[in-house]
């Protein structure tokens, strides 16, 4: 997106999985509309028609993790075309369950792909644009995974994966939040959710409110 074309902002939403993201977005996109913004709610890989298609194999289906990369930009190109960079461009927010740094955790950190394959990615999908305020929700592997578990709900094929993948998926979110320390906010998820509603709430106040 063109430099001084987005007139709204953009708000990402990182973590491994079980760090409790969910309910938090939800706080979020009532406080923005209880300011009288418009919202748009999004997630990926999704957003989209394609892009939920695409999200059904990627949970699903095994693949190459160059595939796994390729079909995550893919659907975050379209994700960006169709509804992303129009909102913005209204001057509406968008807040989205993850974005680029879940592709830089999970197929980088998690999965082993080049890192330098990853920015050929990302420099050809969104150039120069990133969300404007990233959360990340971090907390250990073994406590996520219990909360995973006792939704009771099938697990995916990311949320199947052990322990030492989500070691490294952390370790790469940890890492790209010191790289864009501007940006990132890490958010100490291991406490009870209204004490993180109240963090979040004021670091959005004081980001974007003051
Ligand atoms: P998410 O929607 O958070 O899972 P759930 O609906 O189970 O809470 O994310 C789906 C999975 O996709 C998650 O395990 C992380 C993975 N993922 C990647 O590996 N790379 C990516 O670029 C994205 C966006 C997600």
């Amino acid at each position: 997106m063109e430099a001084g074309v987005q007139k709204g902002r953009f708000i990402t939403f990182e973590g491994i999985d079980g760090a409790g993201k969910s309910s938090q977005i939800a706080a979020v996109v009532s406080m923005l509309v209880a300011r009288g913004l418009v919202v748009e709610q999004s997630r990926e890989p999704g957003g989209t028609r394609l892009g939920e298609s695409l999200r059904e194999l990627l949970l699903h289906e095994s693949m190459h993790l160059e595939t796994e990369a390729m079909l995550m930009f893919a659907a975050r190109r379209e994700h960006l075309a169709a509804r992303i960079e129009p909102a913005l461009v209204r001057g509406e927010w968008v807040v989205c369950d993850r974005f680029s740094d879940a592709t830089y955790a999970y197929q980088v950190g998690g999965r082993g792909l080049a890192a330098e394959k990853f920015s050929v990615l990302e420099n050809w999908v969104h150039p120069g644009f990133q969300p404007d305020l990233t959360l990340l929700f971090d907390l250990p592997p073994e406590i996520a995974a219990s909360r995973v578990a006792s939704t009771g709900a099938d697990p995916d094929r990311f949320e199947r994966e052990q322990r030492d993948f989500f070691v490294r998926v952390r370790e790469a979110y940890l890492q790209r939040a010191c790289d864009a320390a501007g940006r990132i906010c890490v958010i100490d998820a291991n406490r009870p959710p209204a004490q993180i509603r109240e963090e979040i709430e004021r670091l959005i106040v004081e980001r974007f409110f003051t």
